[in-house]
């Protein structure tokens, strides 16, 4: 059945500035978030609470583990809650990011991620964000964006981002996980074929947004 909401496909590479931009651009739409990578951090989380050595973890003990995850609907953007509790303090720590590209490459739970997905966007106009929102999920997307920037400059927001004071080393080591969580990703982080493809690497956060939302305006019109 044809979709009778809007979606705005917001895909590129880690620490890319998708998930912010793509707040950001659902605020001034009046759209809601849905951040596809929290749920991929959401059935992480929620299989390290039962068993802490990845090495044990199959597909089907993953997807049972994430079951009970929920997306919710807040006023602007979408949330995972687990055990009605949302976890977005436990999703963003150094061991699910760690483990996370090994579960999103289970397929019935990018099954799983990409049904919750779609169930949002059916009730409400979304911005959503991740690797294949353009291909995969939402092929029929009214605009595709594809974010890409250089790895030293993601690697100096994500620090930025988490407070973390910046020193030459620890950028490195930044740039080095960056740059292995790309090439973990690379499989299902491939630009649509029609997407816009931004490289923000000299971008301001503020110009980026508005460039995506005077995109999403022509396209409207
Ligand atoms: O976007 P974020 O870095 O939070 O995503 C966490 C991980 O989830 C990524 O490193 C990737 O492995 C996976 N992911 C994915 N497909 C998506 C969104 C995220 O494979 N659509």
């Amino acid at each position: 059945m044809k979709r009778r909401t809007s979606v705005i496909a917001i895909d590129g590479p880690a620490a890319s500035g998708k998930s912010s931009t793509a707040q950001m651009v659902a605020d001034k739409l009046g759209f809601l978030h849905v951040d596809s990578g929290s749920l991929y951090r959401a059935a992480t989380a929620a299989i390290l609470r039962r068993e802490h050595d990845p090495s044990r973890w199959t597909e089907q003990t993953v997807l049972d583990a994430a079951r009970p995850v929920e997306l919710c609907a807040a006023r602007t953007s979408f949330y995972p809650v687990l055990e009605g509790k949302a976890i977005e303090e436990e999703i963003r720590s150094a061991d699910v990011t760690r483990h996370v590209s090994r579960v999103a490459q289970m397929p019935r739970v990018r099954e799983w991620v990409n049904e919750k997905v779609r169930d949002a966007a059916s009730s409400r106009n979304v911005v959503v964000d991740g690797r294949d929102m353009g291909t995969v999920v939402f092929p029929d997307a009214e605009l595709k964006i594809f974010l890409v920037a250089d790895s030293r400059e993601r690697a100096l927001r994500r620090l930025r981002q988490t407070g973390t004071p910046t020193s030459e080393q620890l950028l490195d080591d930044e740039t080095i996980r960056i740059k292995e969580r790309d090439a973990r990703d690379a499989k299902q982080t491939v630009p649509a074929e029609d997407a816009v493809t931004i490289d923000t690497t000299a971008l301001t956060q503020a110009e980026q947004v508005a460039q995506i939302v005077a995109l999403s305006k022509e396209r409207a019109e």
